[in-house]
């Protein structure tokens, strides 16, 4: 007997097999309805990166330190000496950017689409979870390298929570494990990072596909009409949709290693909690709530900004709830897909504001100053880098 055939038999006469390959053959050769298009893959690829993620973060911990005496040394090592570090380290900080933006595009087109309407809303609410551990997994990230940029983003970062109304004092302390960030936070961030966050987004990504694979994909037709479509109408998940999955999974690795190749990150100078350096900016996916809490200064502005960065989320989670239409086809809905567009939009002008804000830019051959605010104040050549008041592009 074939090796092949003695293991079968092992676990046949200890299974039963038949019942298990019943459910495989159901899972794999579902139908998808007829509207599933290459936007459906951001689902996948943000699976795919959470799993290349997990691998590349338990090859960076074999040599990471989490201490603030160790933690850029270790960086170093595994960048410069450790095999296919580098490589690896790239991949992990590539992959979060990347991971943030597929969930982002997976939860604009489901909202665009009308997926999170009944029965699906505990789906989208899984998601909106999903995406927040998403975030917190790069702000906790980014700070264990211990350089300057990382050191001074999470202590701005982490004083935003203070202007929180009634809890805001305790919530800062408690995220820093103290007064100010040391140490004590890297370990914090380093714990939530590595074991807290992997299992939460783990067991949800689970919840998430079961009711998924419990209501199967939303069509475009009103709530309460989706008809199963006839089977020879929808989309097989087995070969067709998966050789999508496969071919941009394929050039997502590719992505991932050339960008880990031209535009790598650097390491960036040790943490000196004594020297403040200029312009501390966080990373682009906080670019937008950064700029938002720019217009609300004073102790009751900054309660008032946190209360509008807040809001969108919020929104975000109830928005099943509150979006109670029959219809599902994206021009049924001109209201909610107003909102949405607008949402994005506005996300995306608050985040090139952030991004170009305090420094000098050139539109139409014109130098100009752009203020913390994200103000243009025309630099007059002449006058060596003089600002002239008052003029706006
Ligand atoms: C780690 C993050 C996530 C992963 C791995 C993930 C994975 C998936 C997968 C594989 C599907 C099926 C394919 C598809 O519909 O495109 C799906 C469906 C869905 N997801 Fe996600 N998702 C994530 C985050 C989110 C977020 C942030 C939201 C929204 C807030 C969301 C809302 C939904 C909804 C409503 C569906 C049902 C779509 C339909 O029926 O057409 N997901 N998700």
């Amino acid at each position: 007997m074939g090796l092949a055939n003695r293991i079968t038999t092992f676990f046949g006469t200890r299974f039963d097999l038949d019942a298990g390959r019943e459910f495989l053959d159901k899972q794999i050769h579902k139908r998808l309805p007829p509207h599933t298009s290459w936007l459906h893959v951001f689902a996948s690829l943000s699976l795919l990166l959470f799993i290349s993620q997990t691998v590349t973060g338990i090859l960076l911990l074999m040599y990471y330190r989490p201490t603030p005496e160790e933690a850029h040394a270790s960086i170093k090592y595994i960048t410069g000496e450790a095999h296919f570090g580098w490589l690896f380290r790239q991949i992990h900080a590539w992959g979060a950017s990347l991971m943030i933006l597929f969930v982002v595009l997976h939860m604009m087109r489901t909202f665009f689409a009308g997926a999170y309407k009944k029965p699906r809303e505990l789906t989208w609410i899984t998601g909106t979870g999903l995406f927040v551990i998403t975030i917190i997994f790069g702000f906790t990230g980014y700070l264990l390298p211990w350089n300057q940029v990382a050191f001074w983003a999470t202590t701005v970062g982490t004083e935003s929570a203070n202007k929180v109304p009634v809890i805001g004092s305790w919530l800062q302390y408690f995220l820093r494990g103290g007064d100010a960030v040391t140490g004590e936070t890297l370990s914090r961030f380093f714990v939530v990072h590595v074991i807290i966050l992997p299992w939460i987004l783990a067991g949800l990504v689970g919840v998430h596909l079961f009711l998924m694979r419990l209501n199967n994909l939303a069509t475009l037709e009103r709530v309460g009409e989706e008809k199963p479509f006839p089977h020879q109408c929808g989309i097989p998940f087995y070969p067709v949709h998966v050789a999508k999955e496969g071919a941009v999974a394929v050039l997502l690795l590719a992505v991932l290693v050339t960008l880990s190749v031209v535009a790598p990150w650097g390491i960036g100078e040790p943490a000196d909690p004594l020297s403040t350096p200029e312009h501390i900016k966080p990373e682009w996916y906080f670019l937008p709530s950064y700029q938002l809490l720019k217009y609300f200064e004073g102790p009751y502005g900054a309660v008032v900004g946190i209360l509008a960065c807040s809001v969108p989320f919020i929104l975000l989670i109830v928005w099943p709830f509150l979006d109670r239409g029959k219809e599902r086809h994206p021009k049924k809905r001109p209201l909610a897909v107003g909102i949405g567009l607008l949402g994005a939009v506005a996300a995306l002008f608050l985040g090139v504001l952030g991004h170009i804000s305090e420094t000098d830019q050139t539109f139409f051959g014109k130098r100009y100053h752009i203020d913390l605010l994200g103000r243009p104040h025309l630099i007059d050549e002449n006058r060596s880098g003089e600002e002239v008041p008052g003029e706006h592009p």
